[in-house]
C-alpha cells in the first residue's frame, strides 16, 4: 500500500543519542548499536524499528538480553515490548557489503582487493545498516566508532568531528567520530579503505578554522584540485549570499566510481559520484567542469538547506532539494555567465521536467503518495521545485528573500520542517501571505499561459490578455488557477523599450511583474503610441508553457534587440519552432527565412558572445519538439529539425562557416576561462553545421581537431561529429580513444556514450556490440547510464526503432538490472515515460515491452511502481 502525506504522524519513539560500533570487513561487517530512546507520552505504541536484510546477532534492553518472545521480526521491522522512556536498546547485526549490488546501505566500491567500503543512506538506506527509526523527523546525536584491519583499511571516516583513534590487537585499529549536531539517519555516513587525500585550511567568516579534505583512490587524487577550489568558492559564497557558516572542524569529501546518484550531503562527510568530483583538462569537458562546480556547491549548501534544517517527511523532499538546486543555480550564475546558466537551466527543465509532468509519472512537487521514495528524486522535485523557490524569491526581491531565509534558518534550525514552515517564514519576515504559492506544490502538470495582445490606436492603449489552464491528469481531474508571475516589457518596433503605464504600478518603468492568478486577466497599458512588441515571461519568470501569438517578425525583433539575455534566446527558440513547424508541414514559410536571416546577421555580429551565439544557433532538441506533438514519430521530428539546421547552414554559407571555424580553431587552448569555453562551444556548433553542408570536409576538419585537441572538450566534440555523421575516420578515432583512456572509467563512459549516438538503426546494433565489450557491466551505474541511458534518452531515432527492437532490448536489460540495482533500473525505466504519445505502431510495441516487464515475477518495489504507473490509464 502506498504511503500518504495525509497519514503523517509524529514518531511515537525518538532516539536522543545513538552509539554505533562497526567491525568492518569486505564480506561481512558487524554493527553494534545502542539507542537511547524517548517515548512520546501522548502515544502508546510498541517500539518499532526499521531494518532490512540484517542478520540479528544479539539484542538487549537496558543491559538485559531479550528472549525470543520479547521481540519480533516482522516485515522489515523489529518490534520490542517493554521499552520505557529512557531505555537503552542494544542490537548487534551483520551485513554483507561485498554482496550489496544495490549500492544502498553499506557497500563495497571497486574490487575486493583494492576497493573501499562506504555507505549511502538517503533516503532509507540506514535500515540496511542497523535497526533504527529510519525517518527524517527522528534527529539523534551520533557517536560512531569504526574498527578494522589497519593494512586493508588504513583510512576510517565518519560524519562529525574526530574524537580519538588508536591501535587494536591483531593488526587492527579504531577511530571515533562525534557529531554535535543532531541529525536524521539519512545523513549518516562512513568510509573505510585505502584512500589518498588533499587538504586545505579554511577559516569561516565567523572565525572557525576548518580542515577541508578530499579523498579518492590514489590514481585519481591529482584530479581533485578543481573540486577543492570549487568547495572553497562555495563556502565563501554561502557566507556572503546567505550568511551561512560551516559548523564542524572538518569537512570530508570522498569520490567513488560506484554511486547511484550524483552525490550525497552526509553531515561532514559528503560522498560523490566521481563523475561530479574529478576533473582535469585531459579527460573532463567544459560542461563537466561546470557540473563539478555546481554539484560540489549543491552538496555543500545542503549543510544548511537540508542538514541544519531537514525535512519532516519525504513528501517535503523539495524543501531541501528545490531550495538547494535554486541556491546552486544562483551560485553558478554568479561564478559563470548568468544568462547562459539560465538558458541551460530552462532547457533542462523543458527536456527533463516538462515531459515528466505531461506523462504517466506526473506528480506534484510535493507528491501526495508514493510506494518507493527513491522514485521521487525527480526533475519535478528538484528542477521544478527550484523554479518555485525562484518565483517566490522574485516576489520578495533580493533583500526580502534574504530576510525571509534568515528567518527560515533561525526558526527551523535543528528541526525537521515542512514546506508550510518555509513559505510561512519567508512570508512573515516580509509581511506577505505566500500561502497561495502552496497550490504550486500540490498540483502537477505544466500550466499553459496564453497571451493575446490588442492595440487601440485611437485610445493609445495596448491590452494584454493573459489566460491560464493546466490540463487535467488521471490522478487529478480538477485543476485550479495558480499565481503566475509574468515579468514583461514592451518594445517599440524600432527596438527600444517603452516606458510602461499600467494602473496600480509605478509609471514609467520599462519592466514590471504582473501576477496572473485567475483563469483570465487583462492588463491595459496606456499611452502607447504604436502597436508594441511584447516580451513576456522574461527570465522565465514562471515554469509554464507560454503560448503567444507573436509573429515571426516580432520574434526576430526580440531576437535582435531584447536586453533580457534569456528572452532574447527564447525569442530565437520560438522562431526556430515556428520554422520547424513550417518544415514539418512541408511549406517553407516566413519563419524559416526569418530564423535563418536573423541568425546569419547575428553570426556576423562580433558583439555577440560566442557561447550565447552557439545556443542561439541551436534549435530546441528533439525531445522538446516531441512535446508539441499529439502523436510522436521520432523520424519525422529528426528529419524536420535536421532540415532546419541545413537551411541555417546554407543561409550562412560554407565559406563563412569554414572561415569562422578556422578562426576559432586558431585560438585553441585548454584554458578554462569563460571566453575559451565559449569559443569551444561555438566551434563545435560551427563544425556541426559545416558537416551538414559538406560531410567529407567536415570529416577532415573533425579528424584534425580530434588529433590536435588539447582538451577533452575539443576531442569529444570532434569524435561526436565523426560518429554521428558516420565518418570513415570514426573507427580509428574510437580505437585511439579507447586505448588512450583504458584506465580512466569516466573517460571510457564517454566512449560508450558517444557511440550510442550513431544514426538510425545502426545505433541498436552498436549498443548490442557494446554490451558485449569486456568493460561493460550492469553493476556500475555510470556505465549503465553511459550506454543504455544515453541511447534511450538522447538518441530518439535509434531507441524508438519502429519494429520495437530497441524497446525489447531495454526491457530485457531492465529486468536483469533490477535484480542487481533496483534504484538504477527504476530510473532508467522512465525512458519509456512517453510511450502513450507515440504514433500507433511504436506505441503498441512500447506497450508490449512495458507489459512484459510488468509481468515479470519478483520485480523490485522500485521498478514495479514505475511500470505500474506507466500502464495505468
Ligand atoms: N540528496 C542527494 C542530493 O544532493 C541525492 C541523494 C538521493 N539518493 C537516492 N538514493 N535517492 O541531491
Ligand atoms: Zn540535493
Amino acid at each position: 500500500a502506498p504511503i500518504r502525506l495525509s497519514d503523517y504522524r509524529a514518531p511515537a519513539w525518538r532516539v536522543e543519542r545513538v552509539e554505533l560500533v562497526f567491525d568492518l570487513d569486505i564480506d561481512s561487517s558487524e554493527v553494534t548499536s545502542r539507542l537511547h530512546l524517548r517515548r512520546d507520552p501522548a502515544q502508546d505504541e510498541t517500539l518499532r524499528l526499521d531494518g532490512e536484510g540484517l542478520d540479528l546477532l544479539s539484542i538487549s534492553l537496558d543491559g538485559v538480553a531479550l528472549e525470543p518472545g520479547q521481540f519480533r521480526l516482522v516485515d522489515s521491522a523489529l518490534e520490542v515490548e517493554g521499552v520505557k522512556d529512557g531505555s537503552v536498546l542494544e542490537t548487534r547485526v551483520r551485513t554483507h557489503p561485498a554482496a550489496n549490488t544495490a549500492l544502498e546501505g553499506l557497500y563495497l566500491s571497486g574490487s575486493r582487493e583494492a576497493g573501499f567500503l562506504l555507505t549511502q543512506c538517503e533516503a532509507e538506506g540506514f535500515r540496511h545498516i542497523t535497526f533504527f527509526p529510519d525517518r527524517p523527523d527522528v534527529l539523534a546525536s551520533y557517536t560512531v566508532t569504526l574498527r578494522a584491519d589497519k593494512t586493508r583499511f588504513p583510512v576510517l571516516l565518519a560524519g562529525g568531528n574526530p574524537d580519538g583513534a588508536g591501535e587494536l590487537e591483531g593488526g587492527r585499529h579504531w577511530a571515533r567520530f562525534v557529531d554535535p549536531h543532531p541529525k536524521p539517519s539519512y545523513l549518516f555516513a562512513l568510509v573505510a579503505g585505502r584512500l589518498e587525500k588533499i587538504e586545505r585550511d579554511y577559516v569561516t567568516a565567523d572565525q572557525r578554522p576548518v580542515k577541508l579534505v578530499i579523498w579518492s583512490e590514489a590514481n585519481v587524487i591529482d584530479r581533485c584540485h578543481y573540486a577543492m577550489d570549487a568547495l572553497e568558492r562555495s563556502m565563501r559564497w554561502d557566507e556572503e549570499a546567505y550568511g551561512r557558516n560551516y559548523d564542524l572542524d572538518v569537512f570530508h569529501v570522498v569520490a567513488t566510481h560506484d554511486f547511484n546518484m550524483g552525490a550525497m550531503e552526509n553531515k561532514g562527510l559528503n560522498i560523490f559520484n566521481a563523475k561530479y568530483l574529478l576533473a582535469d583538462p585531459d579527460s573532463t569537458t567544459d560542461d563537466e567542469y561546470r557540473a563539478v562546480e555546481a554539484v560540489v556547491a549543491h552538496e555543500y549548501f545542503h549543510n544548511w538547506s537540508g542538514n541544519r534544517v531537514t525535512c519532516r517527511d519525504w513528501f517535503q523532499l523539495s524543501l531541501k532539494e528545490g531550495l538547494t538546486v535554486f541556491r546552486e543555480q544562483q551560485f553558478s550564475q554568479d561564478m559563470n555567465s548568468a544568462p547562459l546558466k539560465r538558458i541551460e537551466d530552462v532547457s533542462l527543465l523543458r527536456r527533463a521536467q516538462f515531459p515528466e509532468d505531461a506523462g504517466p509519472l506526473a506528480h506534484p512537487v510535493r507528491p501526495a503518495q508514493y510506494s518507493e521514495i527513491n522514485n521521487f528524486y525527480t526533475a519535478t522535485v528538484y528542477e521544478k521545485g527550484a523554479e518555485l523557490v525562484r518565483m517566490v524569491s522574485g516576489r520578495l526581491g533580493t533583500e526580502g528573500f534574504r530576510r525571509g531565509m534568515d528567518r527560515y534558518f533561525a526558526r527551523n534550525d535543528g528541526r525537521a520542517a515542512t514546506l508550510e514552515d518555509f513559505l510561512g517564514a519567508l512570508g512573515e519576515a516580509n509581511g506577505v501571505d505566500l500561502s497561495p504559492y502552496l497550490s504550486w506544490y500540490a498540483q502537477s502538470g505544466t500550466p499553459r499561459l496564453k497571451a493575446r495582445g490588442s492595440f487601440d490606436a485611437g485610445k493609445r492603449e495596448y491590452t494584454l490578455t493573459l489566460s491560464q489552464h493546466t490540463i487535467a491528469t488521471p490522478n487529478q481531474p480538477e485543476t485550479q488557477a495558480l499565481p503566475i508571475p509574468v515579468k514583461l516589457a514592451l518594445f517599440h518596433r524600432d527596438g527600444h523599450l517603452l516606458p510602461l503605464h499600467l494602473d496600480g504600478y509605478t509609471a514609467g518603468e520599462t519592466e514590471l511583474v504582473v501576477i496572473v492568478d485567475k483563469g483570465e486577466q487583462q492588463f491595459v497599458f496606456r499611452d502607447v503610441a504604436s502597436e508594441p512588441v511584447p516580451s513576456l515571461l522574461r527570465g522565465f519568470s514562471a515554469p509554464v508553457i507560454l503560448e503567444s501569438q507573436s509573429s515571426p517578425g516580432d520574434l526576430a525583433l526580440l531576437l535582435r534587440h531584447d536586453v533580457d539575455g534569456f528572452n532574447r534566446w527564447e525569442a530565437g527558440q520560438q522562431l526556430a519552432v515556428a520554422a520547424y513547424e513550417a518544415l514539418r508541414q512541408g511549406t517553407s514559410g516566413d519563419a524559416v527565412s526569418a530564423w535563418c536571416d536573423a541568425l546569419a546577421a547575428l553570426f556576423d555580429d562580433t558583439a555577440v558572445d560566442d557561447a550565447l551565439l552557439a545556443e542561439l544557433m541551436t534549435p530546441p532538441g528533439e525531445i522538446e519538439l516531441a512535446e508539441r506533438e499529439r502523436e510522436v514519430d521520432p523520424d519525422l521530428i529528426h528529419a524536420a529539425r535536421r532540415a532546419l539546421q541545413q537551411a541555417l547552414a546554407e543561409r550562412i554559407g560554407r565559406d563563412a562557416l569554414e572561415a569562422r571555424y578556422t578562426a576559432l580553431a586558431g585560438e585553441t587552448t585548454a584554458d578554462l576561462d569563460a571566453a575559451s569555453q565559449a569559443r569551444r562551444r561555438l566551434k563545435r556548433r560551427v563544425l556541426e553545421l559545416l558537416s551538414l553542408l559538406d560531410a567529407s570536409r567536415g570529416h577532415v576538419l573533425a579528424t584534425l581537431q580530434y588529433d590536435n585537441a588539447p582538451s577533452m572538450t575539443d576531442r569529444l566534440a570532434a569524435l561526436s561529429v565523426l560518429v554521428r555523421t558516420d565518418a570513415p575516420q570514426a573507427a580509428a578515432a574510437l580505437t585511439h580513444f579507447r586505448e588512450r583512456y583504458a584506465d580512466n572509467p569516466l573517460a571510457l563512459d564517454k566512449w560508450f556514450n558517444v557511440q550510442t549516438q550513431r544514426q538510425g538503426a545502426a545505433s541498436l546494433v552498436r549498443v548490442q556490440e557494446l554490451e558485449r565489450d569486456p568493460s561493460f557491466t550492469l553493476k556500475n551505474p555510470n556505465r549503465v547510464n553511459a550506454l543504455f541511458g544515453a541511447w534511450a534518452r538522447s538518441n530518439p531515432v535509434g531507441f524508438h526503432q519502429a519494429d520495437g527492437a530497441g524497446y525489447r532490448l531495454l526491457a530485457e536489460r531492465l529486468v536483469q538490472l533490477d535484480v542487481l540495482n533496483p534504484q538504477v533500473a527504476a530510473r532508467l525505466a522512465t525512458a519509456f515515460n512517453g510511450w502513450r504519445r507515440l504514433e500507433p505502431v511504436r506505441r503498441e510495441r512500447a506497450r508490449a515491452a512495458v507489459e512484459q516487464m510488468a509481468a515479470q515475477p519478483g520485480l523490485s518495489r522500485n521498478l514495479t511502481e514505475i511500470v505500474q504507473s506507466m500502464l495505468r490509464d
